[in-house]
């Protein structure tokens, strides 16, 4: 039998306490299938005192993560702490020089400062392993780096942050708006301490850059994608959008084009029936999509103890049976700068606009739209109330800039009242 592995592990708290129970419940079984005993030397936490339901007996106290990270004593850090700099981020650096290898969920410090952690950890011989970051229990960094190494991959897709799925589908199903949605998830403990990482599709938008990375051969990006939150999504645009058959998701895609490398995380409309607009609740859904393979569908749980831990156990195991892969799946030296696409690929529109009450009103916005190049496909008109009446409009593909010009032009007819609302339908 080969020499134990041994773990340092900084943060304690629900992913944490998941990986530690996982160590102790199955420590048979994992040392069956990797040859080696896994355990624990030393942890790190902000709070000492809490009871978090599992022993901490027999592991060192550190209280400093980088003194752990940097311990002679154990061969992997865990870095379990979150953020994009601070405590994670010195950690990690201090375990790579000190020729750890780095087992993380930190989407955001990767996301950030992925290439330079990337070449650190190559530089020292080591590796970080991340599955737990992107889309919780889902092996998809996995499935991108290992089983599909062999295809061009032309698109990544997810509903990555389960958070929002949850508020967008139980607005649809219980047709409350978003604040009292919001609040209830809040009451549920689901939203991150900084709620905007979620809602504002931050925490989303850091895991697809990363898949988008592995899925191109690019150094991370994550101040290239176009971000936008589900913070204006209304309950009148679900319900609208229920009506004409779609769903409202919080959707990230990354695509190569000629134009260059799209990367948007944005709420949009996907058709009700495919395997995007059918995800409920707090889970998440991958679609990878390569030249040789088509299309793969993923999908599970995104967060939560068990899945997160699940994932950093699977890296774990690895390390341990010595298989090694660079940090995005090829050398990062060999990873190429991002040249963002120039414009978006066209889509149909759903546009939602309201509309006063009077003769020719409706003809002028079809002018605005027809003289912009933007063409209609379908239409309905809701009933007036208070002189005005919502329009929701579903244009034929078109490019968003001429969309944009249209919207602004809506603004001088006189008959639009508010500002448009303008969507994305994704076909997926
Ligand atoms: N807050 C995330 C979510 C999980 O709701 O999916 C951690 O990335």
């Amino acid at each position: 039998m080969s020499e134990p592995l041994r773990l340092g592990i900084a943060g304690l708290g629900t992913v944490g306490v998941g990986v530690l129970k996982i160590l102790r419940r199955e420590a048979a079984m994992l040392t069956a299938r990797t040859g080696r005993e896994i355990t624990v030397s030393a942890v790190s936490a902000r709070n000492r005192g809490k009871d978090r339901g599992v022993s901490l007996d027999g592991y060192v106290w550190e209280d400093d993560p980088v003194a752990l990270a940097a311990r002679d004593d154990i061969d992997i850090f865990v870095e379990l702490m979150g953020g994009s700099d601070g405590p994670a981020k010195a950690a990690t650096e201090a375990a790579l020089k000190s020729g750890k290898d780095v087992v993380t969920a930190n989407k955001a410090m990767l996301a950030v400062h992925g290439q330079a952690l990337a070449e650190l950890a190559e530089g020292n011989g080591r590796v970080i392993r991340y599955e737990a970051a992107v889309a919780g229990g889902i092996p998809v960094v996995k499935a991108l780096t290992e089983g599909l190494a062999g295809n061009r991959i032309t698109r990544v897709m997810g509903v990555m942050n389960g958070t929002c799925n949850y508020i967008l589908t139980r607005m649809q199903s219980s047709g409350l708006p978003y604040d009292e949605v919001f609040q209830e998830a809040s009451d549920l403990g689901y939203l991150e301490a900084d709620p905007n990482l979620d809602v504002g599709g931050i925490d989303a938008g850091h895991k697809l850059a990363l898949l988008a990375s592995i899925a191109f051969g690019t150094r991370v990006a994550f101040d290239a994608m176009e971000l936008e939150g589900i913070g204006r999504v209304t309950i009148d645009d679900i319900k609208a959008a229920a009506d004409m058959g779609f769903r409202i998701k919080l959707l990230g895609v990354s695509q190569m084009t000629g134009r260059g490398l799209e990367q948007r995380m944005a709420p949009c409309l996907v058709p009700a029936a495919s395997p995007i607009g059918q995800l409920e609740g707090g889970t998440n859904m991958v679609v990878l999509e390569g030249d040789a393979v088509g299309q793969i569908v993923l999908r599970g749980a995104g967060a939560g103890e068990g899945p997160t831990a699940s994932a950093v156990l699977g890296d774990i195991c690895d390390i341990a049976r010595n298989f090694r892969l660079p940090v995005f799946g090829q050398p990062a030296g060999t990873l190429t700068d991002v040249q963002p696409a120039s414009s978006t690929t066209p889509a149909p529109y759903y546009v939602r606009l309201a509309l006063q009450d009077k003769p020719g009103a409706l003809a002028k916005v079809a002018t605005v739209l027809g003289e912009a190049g933007v063409s209609i496909h379908r239409m309905r008109q809701y009933d007036h109330k208070g002189g005005r009446a919502p329009v929701l409009i579903v244009t034929h593909k078109t490019q968003r800039s001429a969309l944009d010009l249209a919207i602004a032009g809506m603004a001088g007819t006189g008959v639009v009242e508010g500002d448009p609302v303008a969507l994305r339908i994704e076909s997926v």
